[in-house]
Protein backbone atom coordinates (compact mmCIF):
# COMPACT_ATOMS: atom_id res chain seq x y z
CA UNK A 1 0.00 0.00 0.00
CA UNK A 2 1.12 3.61 -1.06
CA UNK A 3 -0.16 6.65 1.51
CA UNK A 4 0.28 10.44 0.71
CA UNK A 5 1.82 12.51 3.70
CA UNK A 6 2.52 15.94 4.37
CA UNK A 7 5.89 16.06 5.13
CA UNK A 8 6.53 19.92 4.86
CA UNK A 9 4.45 22.96 4.28
CA UNK A 10 5.48 26.98 4.45
CA UNK A 11 3.63 30.17 3.87
CA UNK A 12 4.10 33.81 2.30
CA UNK A 13 1.86 36.95 2.77
CA UNK A 14 2.13 40.31 2.00
CA UNK A 15 4.45 42.85 3.77
CA UNK A 16 1.48 45.60 3.54
CA UNK A 17 -1.40 44.82 6.44
CA UNK A 18 -4.71 46.96 6.36
CA UNK A 19 -6.95 46.89 9.18
CA UNK A 20 -10.66 47.65 9.35
CA UNK A 21 -9.82 50.80 10.72
CA UNK A 22 -7.58 51.73 7.61
CA UNK A 23 -10.70 50.85 5.76
CA UNK A 24 -12.98 52.66 7.61
CA UNK A 25 -11.00 55.81 6.37
CA UNK A 26 -12.12 55.17 2.68
CA UNK A 27 -15.58 53.44 2.24
CA UNK A 28 -18.61 53.47 5.20
CA UNK A 29 -18.05 50.75 7.60
CA UNK A 30 -16.48 50.40 10.80
CA UNK A 31 -13.69 47.91 12.71
CA UNK A 32 -17.09 47.00 14.81
CA UNK A 33 -18.86 45.66 11.88
CA UNK A 34 -16.90 43.55 10.03
CA UNK A 35 -15.52 41.98 13.65
CA UNK A 36 -19.20 41.00 13.96
CA UNK A 37 -19.99 40.22 10.93
CA UNK A 38 -17.27 38.05 9.93
CA UNK A 39 -14.42 37.80 12.66
CA UNK A 40 -11.45 39.70 10.19
CA UNK A 41 -9.56 42.19 12.11
CA UNK A 42 -6.99 42.94 9.65
CA UNK A 43 -5.29 41.80 6.19
CA UNK A 44 -2.81 41.38 4.04
CA UNK A 45 -2.55 43.31 0.51
CA UNK A 46 0.15 42.20 -2.38
CA UNK A 47 2.37 45.01 -3.74
CA UNK A 48 3.40 44.82 -7.52
CA UNK A 49 6.19 42.84 -6.48
CA UNK A 50 4.53 40.42 -4.84
CA UNK A 51 2.79 38.61 -7.48
CA UNK A 52 0.67 35.41 -7.01
CA UNK A 53 3.73 33.45 -8.40
CA UNK A 54 6.20 35.60 -5.96
CA UNK A 55 4.22 34.24 -3.00
CA UNK A 56 3.42 30.46 -4.48
CA UNK A 57 7.31 30.31 -4.57
CA UNK A 58 8.52 31.76 -1.33
CA UNK A 59 5.58 29.53 0.73
CA UNK A 60 6.85 26.22 -1.70
CA UNK A 61 10.53 27.08 -0.90
CA UNK A 62 9.74 26.91 2.78
CA UNK A 63 7.12 23.96 2.51
CA UNK A 64 10.80 22.11 0.64
CA UNK A 65 13.14 23.37 2.91
CA UNK A 66 10.76 21.59 5.86
CA UNK A 67 10.52 18.70 4.14
CA UNK A 68 14.46 18.10 3.00
CA UNK A 69 12.80 17.75 -0.18
CA UNK A 70 14.86 19.10 -3.49
CA UNK A 71 13.46 20.70 -6.04
CA UNK A 72 14.48 18.26 -8.76
CA UNK A 73 12.66 15.81 -6.66
CA UNK A 74 9.48 17.05 -7.62
CA UNK A 75 6.87 14.95 -10.21
CA UNK A 76 3.85 17.61 -9.80
CA UNK A 77 3.29 21.28 -8.95
CA UNK A 78 -0.29 22.46 -8.59
CA UNK A 79 -1.16 25.46 -8.33
CA UNK A 80 -4.68 26.62 -6.87
CA UNK A 81 -5.93 30.22 -7.38
CA UNK A 82 -8.17 32.23 -8.72
CA UNK A 83 -5.96 35.40 -9.38
CA UNK A 84 -3.42 33.51 -11.81
CA UNK A 85 -0.62 36.25 -13.06
CA UNK A 86 -1.44 35.24 -16.42
CA UNK A 87 -3.80 33.29 -18.35
CA UNK A 88 -0.78 31.50 -19.29
CA UNK A 89 1.84 30.47 -19.04
CA UNK A 90 -0.10 28.57 -15.56
CA UNK A 91 1.22 30.35 -12.08
CA UNK A 92 2.53 26.63 -11.91
CA UNK A 93 4.88 26.74 -14.17
CA UNK A 94 5.94 29.79 -13.30
CA UNK A 95 6.67 28.01 -9.70
CA UNK A 96 8.31 25.78 -11.38
CA UNK A 97 10.91 27.76 -12.91
CA UNK A 98 11.74 29.44 -10.32
CA UNK A 99 12.02 26.18 -8.24
CA UNK A 100 14.09 24.74 -11.26
CA UNK A 101 12.26 21.74 -10.57
CA UNK A 102 13.29 19.99 -13.94
CA UNK A 103 11.31 16.60 -13.50
CA UNK A 104 8.02 18.13 -12.69
CA UNK A 105 4.57 19.01 -14.37
CA UNK A 106 2.75 21.85 -13.16
CA UNK A 107 -0.45 23.41 -13.71
CA UNK A 108 -3.30 25.59 -12.49
CA UNK A 109 -6.42 24.69 -10.94
CA UNK A 110 -9.68 26.66 -10.64
CA UNK A 111 -11.83 26.20 -8.00
CA UNK A 112 -12.08 29.40 -5.97
CA UNK A 113 -11.90 28.86 -2.00
CA UNK A 114 -12.05 24.63 -2.52
CA UNK A 115 -9.20 25.13 -4.83
CA UNK A 116 -6.26 24.04 -2.44
CA UNK A 117 -8.73 20.77 -1.25
CA UNK A 118 -9.04 19.99 -5.26
CA UNK A 119 -4.85 20.02 -5.56
CA UNK A 120 -4.59 18.20 -2.58
CA UNK A 121 -6.79 15.33 -3.26
CA UNK A 122 -5.34 15.22 -7.20
CA UNK A 123 -1.67 15.13 -6.23
CA UNK A 124 -2.85 12.39 -2.97
CA UNK A 125 -4.22 10.21 -5.53
CA UNK A 126 -1.64 10.16 -8.20
CA UNK A 127 1.05 9.15 -5.42
CA UNK A 128 -1.31 6.77 -4.22
CA UNK A 129 -1.90 4.96 -7.40
CA UNK A 130 1.68 5.11 -8.08
CA UNK A 131 1.80 7.77 -10.56
CA UNK A 132 4.15 10.17 -8.79
CA UNK A 133 6.26 10.17 -5.70
CA UNK A 134 6.43 13.86 -4.68
CA UNK A 135 4.46 16.59 -5.37
CA UNK A 136 3.92 20.16 -4.04
CA UNK A 137 0.19 21.97 -3.47
CA UNK A 138 -0.14 25.15 -3.82
CA UNK A 139 -3.19 27.18 -2.69
CA UNK A 140 -2.16 31.03 -3.72
CA UNK A 141 -4.21 34.37 -4.13
CA UNK A 142 -4.31 38.31 -4.67
CA UNK A 143 -8.04 39.08 -4.02
CA UNK A 144 -6.75 42.56 -3.78
CA UNK A 145 -6.53 42.85 -7.51
CA UNK A 146 -10.22 42.03 -8.34
CA UNK A 147 -11.99 43.28 -5.45
CA UNK A 148 -14.21 46.88 -5.79
CA UNK A 149 -12.21 48.61 -2.95
CA UNK A 150 -15.36 50.95 -3.48
CA UNK A 151 -18.04 48.16 -1.95
CA UNK A 152 -17.83 47.87 1.05
CA UNK A 153 -19.98 44.34 0.75
CA UNK A 154 -16.84 42.93 -0.69
CA UNK A 155 -13.34 44.88 -0.41
CA UNK A 156 -13.66 44.20 3.80
CA UNK A 157 -13.90 40.12 3.12
CA UNK A 158 -10.99 39.27 1.54
CA UNK A 159 -6.76 38.90 1.56
CA UNK A 160 -3.69 38.16 -0.67
CA UNK A 161 -1.12 35.19 0.83
CA UNK A 162 0.08 32.01 -0.36
CA UNK A 163 0.77 28.40 1.72
CA UNK A 164 2.04 25.11 0.16
CA UNK A 165 2.47 21.71 1.07
CA UNK A 166 4.75 19.03 0.11
CA UNK A 167 3.23 15.11 -0.39
CA UNK A 168 5.50 11.96 -0.57
CA UNK A 169 4.43 8.48 -1.13
CA UNK A 170 5.38 6.28 1.85
CA UNK A 171 4.45 3.03 3.20
CA UNK A 172 3.36 3.84 6.45
CA UNK A 173 -0.42 4.27 7.40
CA UNK A 174 -1.66 7.49 7.23
CA UNK A 175 -1.39 10.83 5.13
CA UNK A 176 -4.47 11.92 3.08
CA UNK A 177 -6.48 9.17 3.74
CA UNK A 178 -9.90 10.36 2.29
CA UNK A 179 -11.36 13.64 0.14
CA UNK A 180 -14.67 14.50 -1.18
CA UNK A 181 -14.99 16.84 -4.25
CA UNK A 182 -18.13 18.52 -5.31
CA UNK A 183 -19.30 21.34 -7.43
CA UNK A 184 -22.93 22.60 -8.25
CA UNK A 185 -22.46 25.19 -11.46
CA UNK A 186 -25.98 26.03 -11.07
CA UNK A 187 -24.55 28.38 -8.02
CA UNK A 188 -22.09 30.40 -10.43
CA UNK A 189 -23.81 33.09 -10.38
CA UNK A 190 -23.52 33.79 -6.53
CA UNK A 191 -20.17 34.52 -6.74
CA UNK A 192 -18.07 35.38 -9.92
CA UNK A 193 -15.71 36.99 -11.82
CA UNK A 194 -16.00 37.61 -15.57
CA UNK A 195 -13.30 37.73 -17.92
CA UNK A 196 -13.13 41.43 -18.96
CA UNK A 197 -10.77 44.23 -18.63
CA UNK A 198 -11.63 45.70 -15.20
CA UNK A 199 -13.96 42.94 -13.80
CA UNK A 200 -14.40 42.99 -10.43
CA UNK A 201 -15.59 39.83 -8.30
CA UNK A 202 -19.43 39.61 -7.47
CA UNK A 203 -21.01 37.90 -4.48
CA UNK A 204 -24.36 37.32 -3.05
CA UNK A 205 -23.06 37.34 0.23
CA UNK A 206 -26.18 35.81 1.80
CA UNK A 207 -26.67 32.92 -0.45
CA UNK A 208 -23.27 31.95 -0.01
CA UNK A 209 -23.33 31.91 3.81
CA UNK A 210 -26.08 29.70 3.11
CA UNK A 211 -24.59 27.18 1.09
CA UNK A 212 -21.59 27.54 3.34
CA UNK A 213 -23.22 26.10 6.53
CA UNK A 214 -24.83 23.90 4.32
CA UNK A 215 -21.74 21.96 2.58
CA UNK A 216 -19.64 21.67 5.45
CA UNK A 217 -21.53 19.69 7.68
CA UNK A 218 -22.33 17.02 5.31
CA UNK A 219 -18.59 16.90 3.64
CA UNK A 220 -17.42 17.08 6.81
CA UNK A 221 -19.12 13.96 7.89
CA UNK A 222 -18.79 12.17 4.29
CA UNK A 223 -14.81 12.46 4.65
CA UNK A 224 -15.07 10.95 8.58
CA UNK A 225 -17.03 8.34 7.74
CA UNK A 226 -14.80 7.06 4.35
CA UNK A 227 -11.54 7.41 6.84
CA UNK A 228 -13.72 5.29 9.61
CA UNK A 229 -13.35 7.70 11.89
CA UNK A 230 -16.27 10.08 14.42
CA UNK A 231 -16.25 13.41 14.85
CA UNK A 232 -14.72 12.88 18.50
CA UNK A 233 -11.96 10.89 17.52
CA UNK A 234 -10.87 14.40 14.76
CA UNK A 235 -8.19 16.29 16.32
CA UNK A 236 -8.61 19.70 14.66
CA UNK A 237 -10.66 20.88 12.00
CA UNK A 238 -9.29 23.43 9.81
CA UNK A 239 -12.14 24.78 7.69
CA UNK A 240 -12.18 27.73 5.08
CA UNK A 241 -11.40 30.82 7.01
CA UNK A 242 -14.43 32.51 5.18
CA UNK A 243 -16.58 33.93 8.32
CA UNK A 244 -16.37 33.23 11.68
CA UNK A 245 -19.65 32.84 11.70
CA UNK A 246 -19.60 30.74 9.13
CA UNK A 247 -17.32 28.27 11.24
CA UNK A 248 -19.44 28.90 14.04
CA UNK A 249 -22.18 27.47 12.84
CA UNK A 250 -20.51 24.72 11.66
CA UNK A 251 -19.20 24.11 14.95
CA UNK A 252 -22.90 23.23 15.74
CA UNK A 253 -23.94 21.73 13.82
CA UNK A 254 -21.42 19.33 14.06
CA UNK A 255 -21.60 19.35 17.60
CA UNK A 256 -18.32 19.66 17.38
CA UNK A 257 -16.74 22.41 20.37
CA UNK A 258 -15.44 25.53 18.86
CA UNK A 259 -12.03 24.77 20.24
CA UNK A 260 -11.57 22.17 17.92
CA UNK A 261 -11.77 24.42 15.16
CA UNK A 262 -8.75 26.60 14.32
CA UNK A 263 -9.20 29.68 13.27
CA UNK A 264 -7.27 32.64 12.25
CA UNK A 265 -9.67 34.53 10.25
CA UNK A 266 -8.80 38.08 12.61
CA UNK A 267 -5.41 38.22 10.79
CA UNK A 268 -5.44 37.33 7.33
CA UNK A 269 -9.43 37.62 6.01
CA UNK A 270 -10.31 35.73 3.43
CA UNK A 271 -7.77 34.76 1.36
CA UNK A 272 -9.99 31.60 -0.85
CA UNK A 273 -7.35 28.79 -2.09
CA UNK A 274 -4.23 30.10 0.21
CA UNK A 275 -6.74 30.29 3.30
CA UNK A 276 -6.33 26.24 4.26
CA UNK A 277 -2.80 25.93 4.00
CA UNK A 278 -2.08 28.96 5.57
CA UNK A 279 -3.79 27.75 8.42
CA UNK A 280 -2.38 24.64 8.01
CA UNK A 281 1.11 26.39 8.62
CA UNK A 282 -0.37 28.36 11.77
CA UNK A 283 -1.66 25.72 13.07
CA UNK A 284 1.52 23.17 13.18
CA UNK A 285 3.63 26.46 14.42
CA UNK A 286 2.22 26.98 17.61
CA UNK A 287 1.61 23.08 18.60
CA UNK A 288 -2.46 22.57 17.95
CA UNK A 289 -1.17 20.52 15.32
CA UNK A 290 0.84 17.49 16.18
CA UNK A 291 2.36 13.90 15.30
CA UNK A 292 -0.82 11.39 14.84
CA UNK A 293 -3.47 14.09 15.08
CA UNK A 294 -6.43 13.53 12.92
CA UNK A 295 -7.44 16.52 10.86
CA UNK A 296 -10.52 17.10 8.97
CA UNK A 297 -10.61 20.03 6.34
CA UNK A 298 -13.07 22.02 4.51
CA UNK A 299 -12.99 24.21 1.70
CA UNK A 300 -16.22 26.16 -0.06
CA UNK A 301 -17.10 28.65 -2.34
CA UNK A 302 -17.24 30.00 -6.13
CA UNK A 303 -18.14 27.79 -9.15
CA UNK A 304 -20.14 26.74 -6.43
CA UNK A 305 -17.62 24.22 -5.57
CA UNK A 306 -16.54 22.62 -2.40
CA UNK A 307 -14.31 20.02 -1.20
CA UNK A 308 -12.74 18.02 1.73
CA UNK A 309 -9.98 16.15 3.44
CA UNK A 310 -9.55 13.23 6.22
CA UNK A 311 -5.57 13.82 6.57
CA UNK A 312 -3.52 12.14 9.59
CA UNK A 313 -0.92 14.34 10.22
CA UNK A 314 2.23 11.93 10.83
CA UNK A 315 5.50 14.43 11.14
CA UNK A 316 7.46 16.24 13.04
CA UNK A 317 9.09 19.13 11.76
CA UNK A 318 12.96 18.74 11.32
CA UNK A 319 14.48 22.35 11.57
CA UNK A 320 17.26 22.33 8.37
CA UNK A 321 21.04 22.71 9.60
CA UNK A 322 22.13 26.29 8.33
CA UNK A 323 24.75 24.17 5.98
CA UNK A 324 20.99 22.68 4.03
CA UNK A 325 19.63 25.87 4.30
CA UNK A 326 22.82 27.96 2.69
CA UNK A 327 22.94 24.72 -0.28
CA UNK A 328 18.98 24.70 -1.01
CA UNK A 329 19.17 28.78 -1.29
CA UNK A 330 22.27 28.32 -3.79
CA UNK A 331 20.22 25.64 -5.75
CA UNK A 332 17.72 28.17 -6.45
CA UNK A 333 19.91 31.12 -7.13
CA UNK A 334 21.42 28.67 -9.77
CA UNK A 335 17.95 27.83 -11.05
CA UNK A 336 17.22 31.66 -11.85
CA UNK A 337 20.86 31.79 -13.47
CA UNK A 338 19.79 29.04 -15.31
CA UNK A 339 16.11 30.34 -16.27
CA UNK A 340 17.63 33.65 -17.53
CA UNK A 341 20.36 31.52 -19.47
CA UNK A 342 17.83 29.47 -21.31
CA UNK A 343 15.60 32.88 -22.00
CA UNK A 344 18.92 34.47 -23.53
CA UNK A 345 19.30 31.30 -25.47
CA UNK A 346 15.94 31.26 -26.70
CA UNK A 347 16.41 35.18 -27.86
CA UNK A 348 19.93 34.16 -29.99
CA UNK A 349 17.98 31.47 -31.62
CA UNK A 350 15.20 33.39 -32.32
CA UNK A 351 16.98 36.02 -33.81
CA UNK A 352 18.98 33.32 -35.97
CA UNK A 353 16.02 31.47 -37.29
CA UNK A 354 14.56 34.63 -38.61
CA UNK A 355 18.03 35.94 -40.11
CA UNK A 356 19.09 33.50 -43.53
CA UNK A 357 18.31 30.45 -41.33
CA UNK A 358 14.83 30.27 -41.37
CA UNK A 359 13.31 26.87 -41.13
CA UNK A 360 10.15 26.80 -43.27
CA UNK A 361 12.62 28.49 -45.98
CA UNK A 362 14.63 25.73 -46.52
CA UNK A 363 14.30 23.73 -49.98
O1 LIG B 1 -14.95 32.24 0.42
C1 LIG B 1 -16.28 31.97 0.13
C2 LIG B 1 -16.93 33.19 -0.31
N1 LIG B 1 -17.51 34.07 0.60
C3 LIG B 1 -18.18 33.81 1.76
O2 LIG B 1 -18.16 32.76 2.31
C4 LIG B 1 -18.98 34.94 2.31
C5 LIG B 1 -20.32 34.47 2.82
N2 LIG B 1 -21.16 35.58 3.28
C6 LIG B 1 -20.88 36.34 4.35
O3 LIG B 1 -19.86 36.15 5.00
C7 LIG B 1 -21.89 37.39 4.75
O4 LIG B 1 -22.99 37.31 3.90
C8 LIG B 1 -21.32 38.83 4.74
C9 LIG B 1 -20.35 39.04 5.88
C10 LIG B 1 -20.66 39.11 3.43
C11 LIG B 1 -22.46 39.83 4.95
O5 LIG B 1 -23.22 39.50 6.10
P1 LIG B 1 -24.82 39.48 6.01
O6 LIG B 1 -25.34 39.10 7.34
O7 LIG B 1 -25.19 38.56 4.88
O8 LIG B 1 -25.17 40.98 5.73
P2 LIG B 1 -25.86 41.67 4.46
O9 LIG B 1 -25.05 41.53 3.23
O10 LIG B 1 -27.28 41.23 4.39
O11 LIG B 1 -25.83 43.18 4.90
C12 LIG B 1 -26.47 43.65 6.11
C13 LIG B 1 -26.27 45.16 6.19
C14 LIG B 1 -26.67 45.88 4.90
O12 LIG B 1 -27.25 47.12 5.26
P3 LIG B 1 -28.85 47.34 5.20
O13 LIG B 1 -29.23 47.07 3.78
O14 LIG B 1 -29.39 46.31 6.15
O15 LIG B 1 -29.02 48.74 5.64
C15 LIG B 1 -25.35 46.14 4.22
O16 LIG B 1 -25.39 47.27 3.36
O17 LIG B 1 -24.90 45.46 6.40
C16 LIG B 1 -24.46 46.40 5.42
N3 LIG B 1 -23.06 46.19 5.13
C17 LIG B 1 -22.08 46.82 5.80
N4 LIG B 1 -22.09 47.72 6.78
C18 LIG B 1 -20.90 48.14 7.23
C19 LIG B 1 -22.52 45.36 4.21
N5 LIG B 1 -21.17 45.45 4.25
C20 LIG B 1 -20.89 46.34 5.22
C21 LIG B 1 -19.68 46.85 5.73
N6 LIG B 1 -19.73 47.74 6.73
N7 LIG B 1 -18.47 46.45 5.27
Amino acid sequence: MRYAHIVGWGKSVPEKVVTNDDLAKTIETSDKWIRDMTGIGQRHVANDRETTAALSTNAAIEALDMASVTAAQLDLIIVATITPDFMFPSTAALVQDALGADNAGAYDLSAACAGFLYGLAQAADSIRAGTISTALVIGAERLSSIVDWKDRNTCVLFGDGAGAVVLKASPQPGGVLSTLLRADGSGGPALYLRQKDNEVLHMNGREVFRFATRVIDRSAREVMRRAGWTAEEVDVFVPHQANLRIIEAASKSLAIPMDKFFVNIESYGNTSAASIPIALCEAAACGRLKPNDRVVMVGFGGGLTWAAAAVQWQVTAKPQTRGQRVLSRVGYGAAAVRSRARRIFRRIEDGLMNGNGKPTSRK
